[in-house]
Parts: structure tokens; sequence; C-alpha cells
């Protein structure tokens, strides 16, 4: 299907849907009129096979208590074997309500109270949230960025970890905001200090069907032939893949015995719900059948990146565009057009969008902004275009005196 035929077949109005991304506006941004370009899912309906399995199971009408079948491990299962050569095992495999709160359960199984978690910023504002809540604390160790393209900072890293004595890591893989795919070798070379230091790897792969051109996802535990398996604790979801968020269905593998018994200890301590039935199906559905509207839904997310960034380059050259390697996120750095403190307004008022903003991943990265590119290639050009029009006005005026020339 090509992207013009898919747009008009899966876009979907959805406001008035209890949409966190679209009805929310209000209460989030004070603005219920601005075009959502924040909260990462999309504004497509999922495929049809995972429709249809989830019809079918309404229509019989009947939630009981339920299992994990046979044929949710052989989708689930092939899916990650074809395309991550990632060979797992059932005793391997938990699932949790969601990859975030999923965070949440590995930060109490794994450190005590006081220890030192560390994560590399920027990076999805959750990580930071879910160390401090746990009552840990919270190491921020800043990626490197060279004109927005990012990379790990190995010295800092391990001096971090000495410093802090850090119990673990949340890597993010492909990486939220900064849209690396990490490669292997950068992988390799990251885990190797974690593994001197004894520290353990949880390994979120929420974005990990989202790559692009000749990226590679390496699952954590795959990265030189697992050979840092016994400090991996992987979550991956197909909710991002297929659009599934608020169905709450995320898979935990932890290959390494020893970690799996004390997850499964602490987990009997919260007595944790197995999984959602629904959740459970839609994601086998898609596993087993969603392969091609996910690639259809790529070539419309990819589209949309070349779009904004080639059209960004040529009228605002001095925006920086983080190259969008994976995930569905565009990261850009408006420092060279605005001053830090007016991002906010000039995002808000005169742009009219709702997006990220840089400062909620890091706090070195006021300035820059996050917007969703999974939706329709409309609402990405009305946004690039208020972007340019009113950087172009502001370059021309005193920003404080040109009154916003747009509506959405
Ligand atoms: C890196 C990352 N992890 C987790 C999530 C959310 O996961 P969930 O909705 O399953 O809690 C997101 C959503 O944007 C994300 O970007």
């Amino acid at each position: 299907m090509n992207i013009e035929e898919f747009v008009e077949k899966y876009k979907v109005e959805r406001h008035n849907s209890t949409s966190l991304k679209w009805d929310l506006l209000e209460e989030r941004f004070g603005d219920a009129d601005l075009l959502a370009m924040w909260v990462a899912d999309m504004d497509f309906r999922t495929s049809d096979s995972i429709t249809e399995a989830l019809t079918k199971r309404v229509n019989h009408g009947v939630y009981g208590y339920s299992f994990v079948p046979q044929s949710y491990f052989d989708a689930y299962f092939n899916w990650m074997e074809e395309r991550y050569s990632f060979q797992l095992k059932k005793e391997w495999i938990r699932y949790s309500t969601g990859v975030v709160a999923a965070l949440y359960w590995f930060i109490n199984a794994f450190t005590e109270p006081e220890d030192s978690v560390i994560i590399l910023t920027p990076v999805y504002y959750p990580f930071h949230n879910a160390v401090r809540d746990c009552g840990r604390k919270l190491i921020t160790c800043p990626l490197n960025n060279d004109n927005g393209y990012f990379t790990f900072d190995y010295d800092r890293f391990e001096q971090a970890i000495i410093d802090s004595r850090a119990k673990l890591y949340i890597h993010c893989s492909p990486h939220n905001p900064a849209g690396r795919v990490w490669s292997e070798e950068e992988q390799d070379k990251l885990f190797e200090i974690c593994k001197k230091h004894n520290v353990l790897i949880v390994s979120d792969e929420i974005h990990q069907d989202f790559t692009f051109d000749d990226h590679k996802h390496i699952p954590a535990a795959v990265v030189k032939d697992g050979k840092y398996r016994d400090l991996i604790i992987t979550v991956n979801s197909a909710s991002k893949t297929f659009n599934l968020a608020a169905l709450i269905h995320s898979n935990i593998i932890i290959t390494d015995d020893i970690l799996r018994e004390k997850y499964d200890k602490y987990i009997k301590t919260v007595n944790q719900t197995d999984f959602n039935t629904m959740g459970l199906t839609a994601t086998e559905a898609g596993y087993s059948s969603g392969g091609e509207w996910l690639e259809s839904v790529k070539s419309v997310i990819y589209s949309n990146f070349v779009y904004a960034r080639d059209t960004l380059n040529k009228e605002l050259p001095e925006i920086t565009v983080t190259p969008m390697e994976g995930t569905y996120l565009m990261f850009i750095d408006l420092n060279k057009i605005i001053p830090k403190e007016k991002t906010k307004e000039f995002i808000q008022d005169r742009c009219r969008l709702a997006v990220d903003f840089g400062e909620w991943f890091g706090t070195d990265y006021k300035g820059y902004v996050r917007l969703n590119l999974a939706t329709t290639p409309e609402n990405v050009k009305i946004a690039i275009t208020n972007i340019i029009r009113e950087a172009k006005l502001l370059k021309e005026n005193d920003y404080m005196n040109v009154p916003s020339l747009l509506s959405i």
C-alpha cells in the first residue's frame, strides 16, 4: 500500500475519543486548540488483523480468567527471531502492564533504597521519575551531542558509575528522544563498562520496530552473541509498534536464572496481575500478521521525517535536526532561533503546537522540542510550515511586538 492509500485508509479523527494526546490539551498545555505533536502514539488505526482479533474476542462476550496460549509464544518468538535473531524461551518471559510499570518493578526488584541508578540524558522522562519515585538516587550522565548526533561518552559513564557506585543502568534502545539506533559495537563497549563495575542493565526496547535506512536494532541481550545476558533485563512491547498503548501489555525477558529468580521473588510481593487479555490478543495478532501494516506506517513516518528535515534544513538551517535513525520522534534544537526561555511561547502561542519540550528529557535540553511524526503528512506540513513562518517573522521583527499570523 502506498503512503497516500495508507493515510487515507487509516487516519482517524481522535478528538473526543478520550485521547490523552488530543483531548487533554487544555489541561496539559492550557490551550485546547493546539496541533497535538506530543505523546508518543499514532494518529492511525491499528492493523486490520488486530482489529479483527479484538472484535472476535469482544463478540465472544466473555472475559473470564485466561492464560497465555502457545499461539502467543509462536507469534512473538517468530517476530523476535526473524527480525532480531533473538531466540526466546517460554520460561524467560514475564509480562507487565506497560513498559514504564516494569521499570518501576525492576528498580524495586534489583536495587535497594538509596542505591544509585544511572540514565543517559536526554532521555524519556519517566526514566527520571521511576528512579526518583522508587526512592533511589538518580544519576544523570549526558550523551555526547555533536550537532544533534548523539553518542555514548564512555569515560564519563564509567566515571559516573565509579563515583556513584551505581547498581543499575536504564538503557533506551532505540533511544527516545535522541533517535539513535545503537550499533552492536557501541553497546558492546558500554556494556563492558557495566560488566566491569557489576552494574545491571535494564534495556527498554519499546521502539525496536521503528528503525530506518540500514539501521538495525540489536537487542541488548543479543549483543556479541549474548555476552552480557547475566546482566540484562529486557522489556519490549507491541504497543508502540501497532499503536496499542492503552491496552497496557508488555513482555519482559530475563534469560538469566539468578536474575529471574530475584525478579520473581520481588514480583510476588506486589501480587502482580499477569496480563490483560485484550493486550495479549492484540499483541499476538500484530506479531503474527501485522508486518505489512507496520511497513506501510514506517514509510509514512520516514517520509514525514525526510520532508520535515529537508524543509527545515533548506528554510531554517539554524535549526539542528537530530538524525532519526529510529523511533518516530524528531528532536530539534531551536536555540539558534529563539532564546531558551521563549521556546514555550514560540511553539505554543505562535506555532500553535503541543510538543514535548527538551527540558523534560534533561535539564541541558531547554530550547529543544520533540515532534511526534506518526501522524498524517498534512499535520507534519502544518507543524513545519508554522515553525518556518514564525521563525522568519521573528528574524525580521522584534518577537514580542509581532502578532501571530497563524491558526491551525
Ligand atoms: C522509551 C519509552 N519507554 C516506555 C514508553 C511507554 O511505555 P508504556 O506506555 O508501555 O508504559 C515510551 C513511550 O513513549 C517510551 O518512549
